[in-house]
């Protein structure tokens, strides 16, 4: 009878089996697959398992925090933490158009894995949260057709591992059960999904850092907001876009010149289409007192109220 203990058991001995005394590295960003597959290798392997963080400094406020403070000092696990956050707003300066971003930070992503990797001897093996929908979807449909979406792959082929793919079984709510059997805190395993381009996608047009700093903070408040309301649990996904332009406002009696912050709030079934949450009133206009009074160069918010289609979940 199947049961997640038995799953975790047999896929222990299945990884231990296949991995004998080598090393297994893992790109760890912290989203929900990465950190379930982390904690079964981890419990299989344990330091035989090597995890890479990179910071592109496109994470959300506190995130990267996050996955030091879990799985380096509470799992004790190898964690490479990569602070490319210069390096990646380097190469993005200046550049404006959506899917250049996009394949930039996915290059720049795999040049720096990469780099790590090859620092590292003796691996031989690559850990990868692949799940039960990725094979079956890959190649068809999806959004994927709409943006170059953001995964590792593509590396060199000097440099090429064999692949460990505990979770490729398993639908997403099973990929979460796992994770709480494994002991992560709920937090990380029912988070919503987080693009691989980050907030580089939210901070539209060229990234500036004034604006990226807006969009995280503005973010880390509708996500408390959303908590205390316990929306968290009802909303799909839900985040905050600064776009690259200003409109005029007043605050303290004078003329000023900032950026809107706008909140999207979606709920799906498989993000190929997508309706907007009907929040209710206090909600926000509490969370719109809260950015303006709260985040720097911001002086309007806005709701968007657009499904998919016409509009894409993200704006980018
Ligand atoms: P769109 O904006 O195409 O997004 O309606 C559909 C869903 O995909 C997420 N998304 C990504 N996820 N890598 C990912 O892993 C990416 O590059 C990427 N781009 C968009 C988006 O957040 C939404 O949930």
């Amino acid at each position: 009878n199947w049961n997640m203990k038995n799953f975790i058991e047999d896929q222990v001995e299945l990884i231990r089996r296949q991995v004998g005394e080598k090393k297994v590295l893992l790109a760890l960003s912290g989203g929900v697959d990465s950190s379930v597959v982390a904690a079964l290798l981890l419990k299989a392997i344990g330091s035989q398992l090597v995890c890479v963080h990179v910071n592109h400094g496109l994470m959300r406020k506190g995130e990267s925090e996050s996955v030091i403070e879990v799985f380096k000092n509470q799992l004790n696990a190898n964690l490479v933490y990569v602070d490319a956050i210069e390096r990646f707003l380097g190469k993005l300066e200046d550049v404006a158009d959506p899917e250049q971003k996009r394949k930039i930070i996915g290059a720049e992503f795999i040049r720096v894995f990469e780099e790590e990797a090859r620092k590292l001897d003796g691996i031989e093996f690559l850990g990868q949260g692949t799940i039960y929908p990725d094979i079956i979807e890959s190649g068809t449909k999806t959004a994927k057709m709409v943006k170059s979406h953001h995964n590792v792959g593509g590396l060199p082929e000097d440099l090429q591992f064999e692949l460990v793919e505990p979770l490729k079984q398993l639908f997403k709510d099973e990929v979460r059960a796992c994770g709480i059997e494994l002991g992560l805190p709920g937090s990380m395993v029912y988070r919503q999904p987080f693009p691989g381009p980050g907030l580089g996608v939210r901070c539209l047009g060229a990234i500036t850092r004034e604006r990226l700093e807006a969009v995280r903070e503005a973010d880390a408040i509708l996500r408390e907001e959303f908590e205390k309301a316990g929306l968290d649990k009802k909303v799909w996904q839900y985040f905050t876009v600064v776009p690259d332009f200003k409109s005029v406002g007043v605050k303290n009696n004078a003329r000023c010149f900032e950026y809107p912050v706008i909140i999207r709030a979606v709920n799906t079934v498989d993000a190929m289409t997508a309706t907007i949450e009907q929040l209710d009133w206090p909600v926000l206009l509490k969370i719109t007192d809260r950015i303006m009074n709260e985040v720097a160069n911001v002086n309007r918010v806005c709701y968007d109220l657009s499904p998919k289609p016409t509009a894409t979940i993200e704006w980018e």
